[in-house]
């Protein structure tokens, strides 16, 4: 594994290359990363950096959303088959529908959708500022808010805005039930449970705090508890305890991990540096009319 670092480390300086890597990605992706974040961090980045080449560590919508914002780099996802659960085909065509029943109505997405769904909406938000970009929305609008219903039930929840929410879900987040949860904290009855808000508003109520894989880490760091159920994707476990190696860390459920985030490994990541593929390029006219909701996310809360 050191050899093939090394070398992934020599063809990054060759390539010009930065690695951006997902925190629910595997740890040895982790390491290499020349930067890790969460959704929103890892699109201001992708927005900010000199590098020719962006190896994208995460899923397909998430390099897509660097290809939009910087059409001039070479954004390379090592595996191109890494999708996301959370969405089916026909949700284009299912919010274009939607769009035209509400035509007033202001369309939020969040970053993970494909290109052609964020060239429909208003504006994007990620988990991390989704409470802020609905809160920058005049309170008279209607919101449609795509895709996941229990993200959209939280923000529901701090902001009261008139919101109609997809049917669609996570479902890693998903998979933790209020049961399993509850065990856990029978189990480690000093533990503070932090939780992402893609999960179950039921599961939710057991949270001690809720936010982003960033704002979980940066609580964990700041709580004097020593003890801590972590109720969103493994990989962020990786994040937990390097930020705070004297603290124990519990994984709500083993259930959590996202088979496709954990399609990356060091020899595509190798090989794609080599071979400057699988390239992400989205269609110019797609790109143009999907910049806008990307860009007004970042103009509120970069
Ligand atoms: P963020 O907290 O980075 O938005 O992650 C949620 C997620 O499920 C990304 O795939
Ligand atoms: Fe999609 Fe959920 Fe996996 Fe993120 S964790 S890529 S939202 S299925």
């Amino acid at each position: 594994m050191k050899n093939l670092v090394q070398e992934i480390e020599k063809l990054k300086k060759e390539r010009r290359a930065v690695i951006l890597a997902h925190v629910y990605q595997p740890p040895e992706i982790q390491a290499i990363a020349d930067y890790t974040g969460d959704s929103f961090g890892l699109s201001q980045q992708a927005a900010a950096t000199n590098a020719e080449v962006i190896v994208f560590c995460g899923v397909h919508f998430m390099a897509e959303t660097a290809a939009i914002l910087s059409p001039e780099k070479t954004i390379l996802l090592p595996a191109l088959d890494a999708g996301c659960l959370m969405f089916d085909d026909m949700i284009e065509q299912a919010l274009k529908k939607k769009i035209q029943e509400k035509p007033d109505a202001v369309v939020v997405s969040y970053v993970n959708t494909p290109a052609a769904v964020k060239a429909m909406s208003d504006i994007c938000c990620t988990s991390a500022n989704a409470v802020a970009v609905v809160e920058s929305i005049a309170r008279d609008k209607e919101i449609i808010f795509v895709p996941d219903r229990n993200l959209a039930s939280y923000v529901q929840e701090q902001t009261n805005a008139n919101i109609f929410s997809w049917p669609s879900c996570c479902p890693t987040h998903a998979r933790l039930s209020k049961e399993e949860l509850q065990a856990m904290k029978e189990k480690h009855p000093q533990a503070l449970v932090l939780m992402h808000p893609e999960c179950e508003p039921e599961v939710r109520g057991l949270a001690d705090f809720i936010g982003s894989t960033t704002n979980i880490v940066k609580e964990a760091k700041r709580s004097p508890n020593h003890e801590f159920i972590i109720a969103t994707e493994q990989g962020v476990l990786y994040q937990l305890e390097k930020a705070c190696p004297e603290k124990s860390f519990y994984l709500a459920s083993d259930k959590m991990v996202c088979s496709n985030m954990k399609k990356t490994t060091l020899e595509k990541v190798k090989s794609s540096l080599i071979q400057l593929e699988p390239r992400i390029i989205v269609p110019e006219e797609t790109r143009l009319r999907a910049v806008g909701s990307l860009k007004k996310m970042l103009a509120i809360c970069g």
